[in-house]
């Protein structure tokens, strides 16, 4: 574990978040998993499904893998699911969001860490999978760019962060209450951030490649340290 490079104590840099965001998602938490199974139950589970297959890290018996914005803790069990013996983390600044995952936590390997996503406690290279799922868009412009120069610290250089964003809606009425949504749940920005391509992703990342869900309503970008070719690079949704 790391302590934040500039602020000596890792606690320290919670205090640079700001306590509303936090409080709201504590809040949040208690409706969080009945909201999503409310508006996505049918593809909840399939674009998780998707993101695990993507890592595609078959080769490794034990992938180390961090969740970033981990929530109520689907996508790190979804993980710890496909990969028993892994040690699986999942990171959040909201103790209310963290407290419904610890209580459906099932694998002893999994821990869970209260944090800012700006501020990763890690080691560099000390993951093979990072994820963030449906949470970048919600960041602040700073802190999303430093979020993601961070998953690039944490990566060993042969392993992928996999960012699943929301695709913006094609039916009108739809893309109206996206964008509302939008407006009142994400950051300032977070529409422009949607409906950009791989720019803000390619300025950090030189791999960069771009998937669509199998329900559509996503899109997963997989970024590398490096520009390595894996096997299965080329297959179906790669645009
Ligand atoms: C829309 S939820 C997504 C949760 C989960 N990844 C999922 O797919 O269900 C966004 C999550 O990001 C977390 N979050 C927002 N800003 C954060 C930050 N700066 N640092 C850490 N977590 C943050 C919130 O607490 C919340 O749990």
């Amino acid at each position: 574990m790391r302590k934040h490079r500039e602020g000596g104590k890792f606690f320290a840099t919670m205090s640079n978040v700001r306590t509303g965001r936090r409080n709201y998602y504590n809040v949040f938490s208690y409706v969080y998993d009945a909201f999503i199974n409310l508006h996505a139950r049918r593809y909840a589970g399939d674009t998780r499904n998707f993101l695990v297959e993507m890592a595609n890290q078959e080769e490794k018996s034990n992938p180390r893998i961090l969740d970033i914005c981990c929530g109520t803790g689907a996508v790190i069990a979804a993980f710890a699911n496909r990969y028993p013996e892994s040690v699986t983390v999942g990171y959040d600044f909201s103790r209310g969001m963290l407290g419904k995952a610890r209580n459906k936590q099932e694998s002893r390997k999994t821990i869970f860490i209260e944090g800012d996503a700006a501020f990763l406690p890690f080691a560099d290279e000390s993951f093979d999978i990072v994820t963030c799922s449906h949470a970048l868009y919600e960041l602040k412009g700073p802190t999303r760019q430093t979020a993601l120069q961070e998953m690039k610290r944490v990566i060993c250089s042969n392993g992928s962060v996999l960012l699943m964003e929301h695709e913006v809606p094609h039916h009108p009425l739809i893309k109206i209450l996206f964008n509302i949504r939008m407006m009142t749940m994400g950051s300032a920005d977070a529409i422009e951030f949607v409906k950009g391509g791989l720019v803000p992703f390619r300025r950090i990342f030189p791999d960069v490649s771009r998937y669509s869900s199998p329900t559509g309503k996503s899109k997963l970008i997989v970024c590398r340290k490096h520009g390595i070719i894996q096997e299965g690079e080329t297959s179906k949704n790669k645009q």
